[in-house]
């Protein structure tokens, strides 16, 4: 990587102590006589600042783990704790983008961007100016009193992150967040994304099926098995942003990567 991209990097290289600590985590769902182990014994740590990416096959319980980590799902028995703190119910250090936006349709924009704030009883104007800035961030700003059931399935995805965003969450957890966009803007979105955090410290935890953009953003890969996901490999990436996807070392890695995942089972990208 040369010298200019250096001098582009400002988030933290390896942060030193864990944030989050997953703790021999086991889920397992019952649906009337089946059950289905979706993880056994996983366990993860990820440090303050940190943007890591959960890649692994269709099923094997990259949503399952977001959803732990967001408090809206309980462990059959292991724990995750933010800060030392257990993640048993959803607060506002997580903000989640969801893989099915779980957005209000009859509501505009606004109102879904102001969703989490007016919940958290920010004052109004302080409200009205934040989902503002965030909308705009994520290039709604014409469609700010559209209402979302009118929007692409982009824009609403877009909608999705400016909600999850705006309260300034210590983590953001990010369900394919940008899985409906077309290549173009989903490149424009993950520069976007990486603009927007070069300057914070918030830590992602990140879910995508493109190995391509987890080797564009991530600090480190986590690659799972088919369910129960267990971690093959923990890939660390410390090139300084933006990477330059024509790098040599970054088609290796994504091809590395890919052959990994084929091994483990068929996948798209
Ligand atoms: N509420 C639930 N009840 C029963 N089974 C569930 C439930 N939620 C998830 N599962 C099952 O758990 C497994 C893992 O699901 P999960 O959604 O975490 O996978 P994923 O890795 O996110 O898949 P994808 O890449 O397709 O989004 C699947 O077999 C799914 O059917
Ligand atoms: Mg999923």
């Amino acid at each position: 990587m040369s010298q200019e991209q250096d001098k582009e990097q400002t988030r933290p290289e390896s942060p030193a102590a864990a944030l989050i600590n997953i703790k021999n985590l086991r889920k397992v769902f019952k649906r009337d006589e089946t059950e289905t182990v979706v993880l056994e014994n996983f366990s993860l740590e990820i440090g303050k600042g940190e943007l890591i990416t959960l890649v692994g096959p269709s099923g094997c319980g990259k949503t399952t783990i977001l959803r732990l980590i967001a408090g809206l799902t309980e462990p059959t028995s292991g724990e995750v704790t933010i800060n030392g703190k257990p993640c048993t119910v959803p607060g506002a250090d997580r903000g989640m983008v969801f893989q099915d936006f779980a957005l209000f349709p009859w509501r505009s924009v606004r109102k879904n961007v102001e969703f989490g704030l007016e919940i958290a009883g920010v004052p109004k104007e302080e409200r009205r100016e934040k989902a503002e800035k965030y909308i705009k961030l994520a290039g709604l700003e014409k469609f700010i009193d559209a209402r979302v059931h009118e929007l692409s399935g982009g824009m609403k995805q877009r909608v999705g992150i400016a909600r999850a965003l705006v309260g300034h969450p210590d983590v953001i957890l990010m369900d394919e967040p940008f899985g409906a966009l077309d290549a173009q803007t989903r490149n424009i979105m993950q520069v976007q994304l990486l603009k927007i955090l070069e300057k914070t410290d918030q830590t992602i935890i990140f879910v995508t099926h493109s190995v391509d953009e987890a080797v564009f953003l991530s600090d480190r890969i986590i690659v799972l098995t088919k369910r129960p996901a267990s971690i093959i490999e923990i890939i660390d990436i410390p090139w300084p942003r933006p990477r330059d996807r024509a790098d040599p070392e970054f088609t290796a890695l994504r091809k590395k990567i890919l052959t990994e995942l084929e091994e483990e089972n068929v996948m798209n990208n």
